[in-house]
């Protein structure tokens, strides 16, 4: 007679198995994802499977009572202490007597798939570079005399089949007493991208029963963002941020760039305190997660060029001049020890590649997060920040860029500017008909009209006003008549509102009159609309750039990105001309986009080999030597624009 057929679900993968083999085994052959932590030992539970019962009219064919072996001691054993749900089996312990219908559960498969939230919803596949590996370890005796790591190294490849493992000194100096303490049954913990030679993390006693731990971090030249996350499943646990401790070196890049130049050993100060940030955020986040930070077996992390460098503990200097070259643009893996990070003495970190000098590797997890070379029509990407990063791509090729809109955008270079905090004013309307402002506060649930107001805000204070609060302030002023499109502000006779009051030459707009409404008066000057219109004109001649080199004069779809980019409406961006004309329901917000691609490269060796990949083919423009930017950057002044039409704004 023929073999037992065993069909597995979801995947619907199928075939013949001789009687006797063990489901696991079964789904082996087969190539059906079923997990396994300790090797089919009846003790990880990580193998559980349903099995089916009864008629199964799509397969044709009716799944026996006894279809499966019944349950046996080492089950038994199981069930009583750990307790199995109802209709699972140990897919290690049951073996196929008959035809079968196997459901494997998520909680079973080891490449589990998880739904992402970015732009290009897709299924990932969970495929994180260190995961846990049961072994029994043969003791040693007179007459065997290799060391201990020879034996952990034999039983992995034994009953693992990972060949060459490695160690660092670290783990290589615990292993020992591990070991003996175990009894010699342990949890490896095995690093491998599947291209490296693979590399033990850390030794655990016996089962190792929690879920591994990893670290998402988008390192900003302001903020230092991360997330913890669960290797298992891709669960974020904590997420955390803080302010980039280097900001006392220079609030923007150059700023950094020229401390490290004039001060002898000021990139080595730089480097130290951002490393100090980094710790402390992996500290904090594990805190919060109630875990410790040597739970954490790897890191990801990804950053502009300069922050690449200081963080590495490169001078960033050959970045700060033409022709731009980053002393390595490869994606990096380092011993997390390198830097500091304070996890796992030996997790790994994978740094992303950098696309060019100025176009970081927050631009290659934007670009893992987004998928322009899978767009079928072109898509802009903006990541505004201190610089604005900019992608423009679709299925044929994709075009990077970076553009120099200053911190501007962040609040910096602005008369009551501050970065976006408690206090700051984030939103602004203004009433085209009184010329009266409205506006809402970073931390208070109401708008400056509505009841209440006043009262939350004392509590919290006004303080200032952040980036995307002045883009929306200088975007209504225009709307209001209170600017023209060159920029200037009306005289209080011109527009007809008290608000407009003169300041030297030129004139101002009173936001919120401090005195009479408390808190410090926050004005917009004649200086924050030129500030606005300088980096404003930069991004959108970046932008204009790549569609030169793309061939196209239209935009069907935007993407800003960017925790900044969450805050800023696409309506106000077009009245601003920040970026080229397009249908404002087609500008959309990717939130933190570099920390998603972050994130799914700490899940996912494959999304790391794929962004490699596609960081080789995208073609980088350099702004700073293309005439035409120029020429874009100064018809870009206006507001919104003096040459470039924007019909979808017409309203
Ligand atoms: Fe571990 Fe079955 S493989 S319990």
């Amino acid at each position: 007679a023929d073999d037992p057929l065993v069909i597995f679900t979801p995947s619907g993968k199928r075939g013949r198995v001789p009687v006797g083999t063990p489901v696991l085994e079964a789904a082996r052959r087969l190539g059906v994802d079923l997990d396994s932590v300790c090797g089919g030992r009846g003790i990880c539970s990580k193998c559980q499977v349903a099995p089916g019962k009864g008629a199964f009219p799509k397969h044709g064919l009716t799944v026996a009572e006894d279809a499966l072996s019944p349950v046996n001691a080492v089950e038994e054993r199981y069930d009583r202490i750990r307790g199995l749900k109802p209709g699972r089996r140990l897919g290690c312990q049951a073996q196929v007597q008959s035809d079968v219908v196997i459901d494997v559960p998520p909680e079973s498969q080891l490449h589990r798939q998880v739904i992402r939230k970015s732009a290009a919803e897709r299924v990932m596949a969970m495929d994180p570079a260190v995961r846990p590996f049961y072994v029994e370890v043969v003791e040693p005796d007179l007459d065997d005399p290799t060391g201990d790591f020879q034996r952990l190294s034999q039983a992995l490849e034994d009953q693992w089949q990972i060949k060459g493992l490695r160690a660092d000194l670290d783990v290589l100096s615990r292993i020992q007493p591990v070991l003996r303490k175990a009894n010699w049954k342990v949890t490896a913990l095995v690093w491998g991208d599947g291209r490296q030679p693979p590399q033990l993390i850390d030794l655990k006693p016996g089962l190792l029963e929690t879920p591994l731990y990893g670290l998402a971090i988008d390192l900003g030249s302001t903020t230092i963002a991360g997330h913890l996350v669960a290797l298992d499943d891709g669960r974020v646990l904590a997420s955390s941020g803080l302010m980039n401790p280097q900001i006392r070196f220079g609030e923007d890049l150059m700023s950094r760039v020229s401390y490290s130049m004039m001060n002898a050993g000021g990139a080595a100060e730089m480097t130290l305190a951002v490393r100090e940030g980094l710790a402390q955020l992996a500290s904090a986040l594990a805190g919060e997660a109630g875990i410790t930070p040597s739970e954490i077996v790897e890191a990801v992390i990804v950053c502009n060029p300069v922050m690449h460098h200081l963080m590495l503990g490169i001078d960033p200097v050959e970045l700060g001049q033409a022709p731009f070259a980053p002393a390595t643009s490869d994606a990096l893996v380092l011993r997390a020890a390198e830097i500091g990070l304070g996890i796992a003495p030996a997790a790994r970190t994978y740094v992303l590649p950098i696309i060019a000098g100025h176009v970081g590797a927050d631009c290659a997890a934007v670009v893992l997060s987004e998928q322009p070379q899978k767009a079928e029509t072109p898509v802009l990407i903006v990541d505004v920040g201190t610089n604005a990063e900019i992608v423009l791509g679709d299925k044929t090729r994709v075009l990077a860029c970076s553009s120099p809109t200053g911190p501007a955008f962040e609040g910096a270079q602005i008369s009551s500017g501050q970065r976006a905090a408690p206090g700051a004013i984030e939103r602004v309307r203004i009433d085209p008909d009184t010329k009266e402002p409205r506006f809402r506060i970073i931390g208070v649930d109401l708008w400056s009209d509505e009841d209440g107001f006043a009262e939350a805000a004392k509590a919290t204070g006004i303080t200032g006003i952040c980036g995307s609060g002045i883009i929306e302030a200088v975007a209504e002023m225009r709307i209001a008549g209170l600017v023209d499109p060159s920029g200037l502000i009306g005289s209080a006779e011109q527009t007809g509102t008290a608000r407009s009051v003169p300041e030297g030459r030129t004139h101002s707009y009173v936001l919120h009159d401090g005195t009479a409404e408390g808190g410090p008066r926050i004005t917009v000057t004649q200086g924050d609309i030129r500030a606005i219109q300088l980096a404003k004109s930069a991004l959108f001649a970046g932008a204009r750039l790549l569609m030169d080199e793309f061939g196209i004069e239209t935009l069907d779809r935007v993407v800003l990105a960017g925790a900044f980019g969450a805050h800023i409406s696409p309506l106000h961006a077009l009245v601003l001309g920040m970026i080229p004309d397009c249908a404002p329901d087609q500008v959309t917000s990717a939130g933190n986009a570099a920390g998603t691609g972050a994130r799914i490269a700490l899940c996912s060796r494959a999304a790391r080999v794929e962004i490699e990949d596609q960081v080789r083919r995208i073609t980088r423009i350099e702004t700073a030597i293309a005439p035409r930017f120029q020429e874009h950057f100064v018809a870009a002044n206006a507001i919104p624009h003096a040459t470039d039409p924007f019909p979808e704004l017409s309203r």
